[in-house]
């Protein structure tokens, strides 16, 4: 085979490569302006583009005595099928804390509306970027990487609205993804280069929900 045809067909193996890519790298195209769920007998009109479950949250001024994520994701709002957005609603008391997780299928864009917040996340290269945000402030989580957000205030309470480029943007709690599976203790020992005993005291702490 001639050096120019192998060049070729790298080019071409290339270019399979890099479509297959984009087509996973966020939710699928749809071939219709809407997606009607499968058997709905109501009939389709304004009602089905209206997410009206966050309305309590915002009529009551005080957030719950632990943090708290409310979604709006296809499984709550189907409407969003196909449309490749969701929301969140993220209510810190104070001193309140969202565990380190990552969202598989989405970046997550935070808009702080209430107190201050500390936020980070955690690149391919372990490098750690952390900011303190105020009322007003933005912040981007990049698509799958390990994040979390903390409401250092001892006295005033927090809320964040988040936007994902996602109708199921998921969500992997890394303390629950590695203690609260059923991963072998001892497997998780030599990981994190400790013991059993250490081990089983971490999974006994995430077991007690608050
Ligand atoms: C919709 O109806 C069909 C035919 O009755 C049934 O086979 C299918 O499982 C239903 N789908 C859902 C999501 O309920
Ligand atoms: C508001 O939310 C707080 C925290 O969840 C709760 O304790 C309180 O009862 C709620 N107030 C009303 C009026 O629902």
């Amino acid at each position: 085979m001639a050096s120019s045809s192998l060049f070729n067909h790298a080019l071409f193996l290339l270019s399979i490569l890099s479509t297959s890519y984009i087509a996973h790298a966020g939710d699928p195209d749809i071939l219709s302006d809407f997606i009607i769920p499968e058997n709905s007998t109501t009939p389709i009109d304004g009602n089905f583009f209206t997410f009206t479950g966050m309305r309590g949250l915002l009529a009551n001024s005080t957030n719950p005595p632990n943090f708290k994520v409310t979604k709006a994701t296809m499984a709550e709002f189907p409407a969003l099928n196909g449309q490749s957005v969701s929301m969140a609603f993220l209510q810190f008391p104070a001193g309140g804390v969202n565990p380190p997780h990552t969202h598989p299928r989405s970046a997550e864009l935070l808009f702080l509306v209430e107190g201050c917040m500390e936020v980070g996340f955690v690149d391919t290269a372990n490098k750690l970027y952390t900011q303190t945000l105020q009322v007003g402030d933005m912040f981007v989580f990049p698509k799958g990487l390990v994040h979390y957000q903390y409401n250092a205030d001892v006295s005033e309470q927090a809320t964040a609205i988040s936007a994902f480029g996602s109708a199921n943007a998921g969500a992997v709690s890394t303390p629950v993804t590695l203690f609260a599976t059923g991963i072998d203790d001892a497997i998780l020992a030599k990981s994190f280069k400790t013991d059993v005993a250490t081990i089983q005291k971490i999974k006994a702490g995430l077991a007690v929900k608050p």
